[in-house]
């Protein structure tokens, strides 16, 4: 009885956050990038999602490198955002939903994945920021399932295993009992690298094709190690596997709502892609 309605990937760039504690949506910096989201606000607000499942990876707040798990699912009463080193504002809390988030996790353990199971989770820049982003006025009621992929510490998950792992979330929902209408977020991405000899590499003809493909062949990113993720992406584009996660949850015919691609924010190459998801 739960419909997931649609499916939004985003970029998470720490200092969007800022951009929007200053206000500085309307400089010739942001604008690119800004513009692109009032679509998709308005069609959140058509469409009205009860609940948001955010495939996203943790930096080093709730998990560091000594504790590190490759899938981890929320499954608290409310997750507090909390920054790791930004200098960014507190967004606040955000509402939990435990029920299905442990239904989620039980329909993972049944198709063999092993996630740690979270009862207190923070959350990060990468899952407030985008929330912020479609929701400026405060996400209000709506409730959120934090899905959590090792996007930092090498070996990573495949996005094989990323795409299985959003296709049995997507099975869990599809048997939720109740009436429910959920979104799909990715955030992160797309190319990006801040460290090292290549830091400010940025891949635009990959990222363009990632985003086609994301739209209507999503199993055509699996063939890409991750060692292969992070010479076409850059070592922090390997985000890209929060979007094919989340793209793994959706299974009926698409409608493109939005997309936007602009170069740079910060170090990234920021995105923004928003489909509607119509099932049966
Ligand atoms: C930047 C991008 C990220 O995805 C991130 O997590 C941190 C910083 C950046 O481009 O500055
Ligand atoms: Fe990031």
């Amino acid at each position: 009885m739960a419909q997931i309605i649609g499916y939004v990937g985003t970029s998470h760039v720490p200092a969007i956050g800022t951009a929007i504690a200053r206000n500085l949506q309307e400089q010739p910096y942001w604008k690119p990038f800004f513009d692109g989201f009032p679509k998709v606000r308005d069609w959140l607000g058509a469409v009205r999602p009860d609940v948001v499942v955010v495939f996203y990876n943790d930096h080093g707040l709730n998990f560091f490198l000594d504790k590190l798990p490759t899938f981890a699912v929320g499954a608290a009463a409310e997750y507090a955002n909390a920054d790791e080193g930004w200098g960014l504002p507190n967004f606040g809390t955000y509402r939990g939903y435990p029920r299905l988030s442990w239904h989620i996790i039980e329909q993972l353990l049944q198709d063999e994945f092993d996630p740690v199971s979270c009862q207190e989770m923070l959350v990060d820049h990468a899952f407030s920021i985008p929330l912020q982003l479609l929701w400026p006025e405060g996400i209000g009621g709506i409730r959120t399932v934090p899905i959590a992929i090792n996007t930092v510490q090498h070996p990573l998950p495949s996005a094989r295993r990323c795409l299985k792992l959003g296709q049995s979330v997507g099975r869990a929902i599809a048997s939720w009992p109740e009436k429910l209408k959920v979104l799909i977020l990715g955030t992160g991405g797309l190319s990006h690298q801040l460290d090292g000899q290549r830091a400010g590499f940025i891949n635009k003809p990959f990222d363009l094709l990632c985003l086609d493909r994301l739209v209507q062949d999503p199993e055509a990113l699996i063939r890409y190690s991750g060692a292969e993720l992070v010479e076409l992406a850059g070592t922090q584009g390997v985000e890209i596997l929060n979007w094919i996660a989340a793209r793994g949850a959706l299974g009926g015919d698409l409608r493109q709502v939005q997309r936007n691609y602009h170069i740079p924010i910060s170090n990234t190459a920021a995105a923004l892609l928003a489909l509607e998801n119509h099932c049966g």
